[in-house]
């Protein structure tokens, strides 16, 4: 199954309820949460307070992507505040198993992110634990950056091991992902996609429904 999960980060705050309401209705599945700590990443963006602000508007998975060093600490909190899903960086990370253990005691799911330059290889020790592996197809940080062609290599791979293993873990995408290359990256084995600048540049309905038209056409 292939799920869209827009970025709230290219939201417009002001209009942050009205949009992710048009996203729904359009038929969104997700909603992607950006958490970026200023440590981590460069850019700082929101928190908490953004989480338990939405949950109650909104029947929207809550896909929070913690761009956070040392997640552990803060996890707990995302989850009371209603994440469907927390996904950490195993970059950011020292405690990953005992973290990705945390996220799911709370019977939500947990999912595990590597950046553009992080092998593949990284993520072997834990793909029995996660129900989602997050490839960044861009250096997190920022909206609205261009797609990393190297990265489409690296999804593949990621697919294989999920066959190989017969794994039920999503492989989510995140950066630069368009109209234009998604096709490609759901071919390279992409089955939850971000979009963030793709989704909220111009008319939400129209993109939304453009991304669906092509994410919910049966698959190879
Ligand atoms: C980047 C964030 C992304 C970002 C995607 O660090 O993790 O989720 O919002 O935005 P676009 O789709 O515009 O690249
Ligand atoms: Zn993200």
């Amino acid at each position: 199954m292939n799920y869209l999960a827009p970025s709230i980060l290219s939201a417009d705050f002001c209009r942050l309820g009205e949009q992710i309401e048009e996203i729904g209705k359009a038929g969104a599945q997700y909603l992607h949460i950006d958490v970026m700590d200023g440590v981590f990443v460069p850019s700082i963006s929101f928190g908490m307070p953004i989480v338990s602000s939405v949950r109650p508007k909104t029947d929207l998975f809550l896909d929070v992507h913690m761009m956070v060093t040392k997640p552990e600490r803060y996890v707990e909190e995302f989850i009371k505040c209603g994440a469907d899903s927390v996904t950490i960086h195993v970059e950011a990370c020292d405690k990953v198993a005992e973290t990705l253990r945390l996220i799911k005691s709370h019977g939500v799911k947990a999912g595990l992110a590597i950046n553009p330059e992080t092998p593949v290889e990284t993520l072997l020790p834990y793909m029995e634990m996660v129900d989602m592996v997050l490839v960044m197809t861009v250096h997190p940080g920022f909206g609205g950056q261009k797609y990393i062609p190297e990265c489409t290599d690296k999804i593949k791979e990621v697919r294989r091991l999920i066959e190989e293993k017969h794994l039920p873990v999503d492989l989510e995408i995140d950066g630069g992902v368009n109209l234009d290359n998604l096709q490609m990256n759901l071919d390279a084995g992409a089955n939850v996609i971000v979009a963030g600048s793709a989704v909220f540049k111009n008319d939400i309905t129209k993109n939304v429904k453009a991304f669906l038209g092509t994410l919910l056409l049966p698959q190879e």
